[in-house]
């Protein structure tokens, strides 16, 4: 099976866990994109979604499928994202798609964070994946060298030769060479440093479920 099958397959399988009548948190990326094909099908039985980027609005609402303001609506029963690494814990990496911000916000306001991953996100410690962290632009130096203290190499992330820019106006850093024990502990320093807006280990938003896409099927881990 390849990377993509696995992708649909996880995208698919979550549906199960989407509250009938209710509203669903949905995540960022090309997992997550599969997921909201498959919602799709299901939108006249769902009230709609509270979305972690632009990009998954825009797929929602093409497929006619009500966004909601994350203001207008209280605890949401499931959000559904994927990961850029997961650990056996349910800790994980995320902000590849440069949407963590948003990304923690609703994983915060909902009750189960269902991940759906192809199987090469399974590591057991993370930092192999470079850790994006959202930051404040005039901060962009000194928190290089503050992750040069820890042994990370953290590079600004570009687009098209200029820093990208993310929904919330900020700059991404993607921090190489760290291998993270305690990713809580971690987490919780990161997110104290000044002009730090998000670091993108979720351990305190970690998740409740992995649906793994493997070779044989959907693996469920739960944590
Ligand atoms: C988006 O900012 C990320 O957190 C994604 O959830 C993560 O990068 C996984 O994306 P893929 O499903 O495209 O691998």
């Amino acid at each position: 099976m390849t990377q993509d099958e696995m992708k649909t397959l996880v995208g698919q399988a979550a549906l199960q866990y989407v509250p009938p009548g209710g509203i669903v948190g949905v995540g960022t990326g090309s997992t997550v994109n599969r997921f909201i094909e498959a919602l799709a099908t299901l939108k006249d039985r769902i009230r709609g979604a509270v979305s972690s980027s632009s990009a998954s609005t825009e797929r929602l609402q093409a497929l006619g499928i009500p966004v909601f303001d994350s203001n207008e609506v209280g605890e949401v029963a499931v959000y559904i994202d994927g990961a850029d690494e997961i650990d056996h814990q349910g800790f994980m990496i995320k902000g590849g798609g440069a949407a963590l911000t948003r990304e923690k916000i609703v994983a915060a306001q909902s009750a189960r964070f269902v991940c759906i991953a192809d199987e090469s996100k399974l590591v057991q410690v993370l930092g192999r994946f470079p850790v994006p962290v959202e930051v404040i632009p005039m901060a962009t130096q000194r928190l290089i060298r503050q992750f040069a203290e820890l042994g990370g190499t953290a590079r600004l992330r570009l687009k098209e030769g200029q820093p990208l820019v993310t929904d919330n106006g900020q700059y991404i850093l993607d921090v190489a060479g760290l291998q993270i024990g305690e990713p809580l502990r971690f987490e919780s320093d990161v997110n104290q440093w000044p002009g730090v807006v998000t670091v993108g280990v979720f351990a305190h938003q970690k998740a409740a479920l992995c649906l793994l896409g493997t070779a044989a099927g959907v693996k469920p881990l739960s944590f």
